[in-house]
């Protein structure tokens, strides 16, 4: 048996991607347990681009089976979409599978997102308008659409008339918008499963015969710990677990299968869409980082907000994710600037100094964070392959994470190209 599970744990957009397409080439299987095609992993494989929002992104090295499992919710558009860019770049995608029990984004889920963002007085969160809040409400409320309804003439047809009942009335009557119309939608969806059909499988049976097989599985997160539905910064958080825990109820696989858990952070930290972020730079020095670490979002472009490293929100969230192995990303960012900020406490309203993550996000706000200064280092670093070959200076940086954490980092990754890693012990 040997399973893996890479997530995130800060806000979003660790570099994820990255290290899953790494480890993938050694995988039987690589599975995206929740999400959906609100996220965006980047890989690069020498000057080449991929941009993974749906599909996993072990689909370009994995030579085992890449599967979507019954926690992602799916939009079977982008899905196509992907499929149609992958296979132009004459790779295979007969590998990609869908769990039966996966819930389907649908046109009313994109608009309800899109609407509720626009709506003046809301609580704008700042979402990627893809649904994925909507369709987690109606899998939770058991209204949902399920990948094998799309196989299911006369159940699809009942479950749309239904939930276009409701939400047309909230699109017409609350929002002022015209409604959707059945059978255009029907029409559409009933082709996509007949186009899909091979694709949509029981996946949990599969999975843990495999686990049984000691086969190499790779959990792939999106989002981050830090917009998890639970621990994230509520309300400004997606709408499902990416956590380690996420892993069992997402994919199907009890917890005791689950040996490496790899958690990705970046050297620095960065947020794309609103809500707290404690040691935000909002000056000169931000825009810089957000420059040299080219910190846009991989599916709506948006600029990421920048700022330190921040140890109170990662102890959070190697506590509830049980990370036994760290992985940090774009070190190389960080060359040139000095004296270097890492959080290590909070101040409180009231002059306390904490050193764990609250719950009250409104306190979080005016939360004052509490800084050790570190010395940088000047040197191009992304050509550096093994730890001794950094510099003391960048040498300490990852030290003071390690301690402070009291994990290892087990991989340091120094550019966005596929070989540019600092791989300290080797895990398969
Ligand atoms: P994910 O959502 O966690 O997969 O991360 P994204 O792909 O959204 O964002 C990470 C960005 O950083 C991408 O553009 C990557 O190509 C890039 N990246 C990943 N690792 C490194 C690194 O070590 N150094 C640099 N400079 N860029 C990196
Ligand atoms: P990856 O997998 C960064 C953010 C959105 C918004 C909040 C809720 O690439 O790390 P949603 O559309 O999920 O309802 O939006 O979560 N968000 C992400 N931020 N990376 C992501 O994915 C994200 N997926 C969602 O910006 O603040
Ligand atoms: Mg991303």
């Amino acid at each position: 048996m040997a399973t893996y599970v890479v997530v995130g744990l800060q806000y979003g957009d660790e570099g994820k991607g990255k290290i899953t397409d790494v480890l993938s080439a050694k995988s039987d299987y690589v599975v995206r347990y929740q999400g959906g095609d609100n996220a965006g992993h980047t890989v690069y494989v020498g000057e080449e681009k991929f941009v993974l929002h749906l599909l996993p992104s072990g689909v370009l090295q994995c030579k085992g089976k890449c599967i979507i499992a019954n926690g992602v919710v799916v939009n079977p558009k982008s899905f196509m979409r992907e499929i149609a860019q992958i296979e132009e770049k004459g790779m295979r995608t007969d590998h990609v599978f869908i769990s039966r029990r996966a819930h389907v984004i649908m046109p009313y889920h994109i608009l309800l997102d899109t609407y509720r963002e626009e709506e003046e007085g809301g609580t704008q969160i700042g979402t990627t308008k893809k649904g994925i809040g909507p369709c987690y409400e109606d899998k939770i409320a058991r209204v949902g659409i399920r990948m094998i309804d799309l196989l299911n003439p006369e159940v699809l047809a009942e479950k749309i008339k239904k939930n276009l009942k409701t939400k047309n009335s909230l699109f017409e009557k609350y929002f002022e918008k015209p409604g959707l119309e059945f059978q255009e939608i029907y029409e559409e969806f009933l082709a996509i499963g007949e186009k899909l059909k091979d694709r949509i499988v029981d996946t949990e049976v599969e999975l843990n015969q495999a686990i049984h097989e000691g086969k190499n599985i790779l959990f792939e997160g999106a989002q981050a710990l830090m917009l998890d539905i639970d621990f994230g910064t509520y309300p400004f958080v997606t709408s499902s677990s990416p956590s380690t825990g996420g892993v069992c109820t997402g994919a199907g696989v009890p917890p005791t299968s689950l040996q490496n858990l790899i958690g990705v952070a970046k050297a620095y930290t960065t947020r794309v869409g609103n809500g707290p972020f404690p040691t935000e730079l909002d000056d000169e020095l931000g825009e810089k980082i957000r420059k040299i670490g080219f910190e846009f979002g991989a599916t709506t472009g948006r600029p990421r907000r920048t700022g330190w490293l921040d140890l109170v929100s990662l102890k959070h969230a190697t506590m509830i994710n049980g990370i036994n192995n760290l992985v940090i990303t774009k070190l190389d960012v960080l060359s040139g600037i000095s004296p270097l900020k890492i959080a290590t406490g909070y101040k409180t309203e009231d002059g306390k100094i904490i050193d764990y993550f609250t719950s009250s996000t409104t306190k979080l706000y005016n939360y004052e964070p509490q800084y050790e200064e570190l010395e940088g280092w000047d040197e191009d670093i992304t050509k550096v392959r093994s730890y001794d070959e950094l510099p003391p200076n960048a040498k300490k940086y990852i030290e003071f994470i390690e301690k402070y954490l009291g994990i290892n980092v087990y991989l340091v990754s120094v550019g966005p190209e596929r070989s540019q890693n600092i791989i300290r012990k080797e895990l398969f």
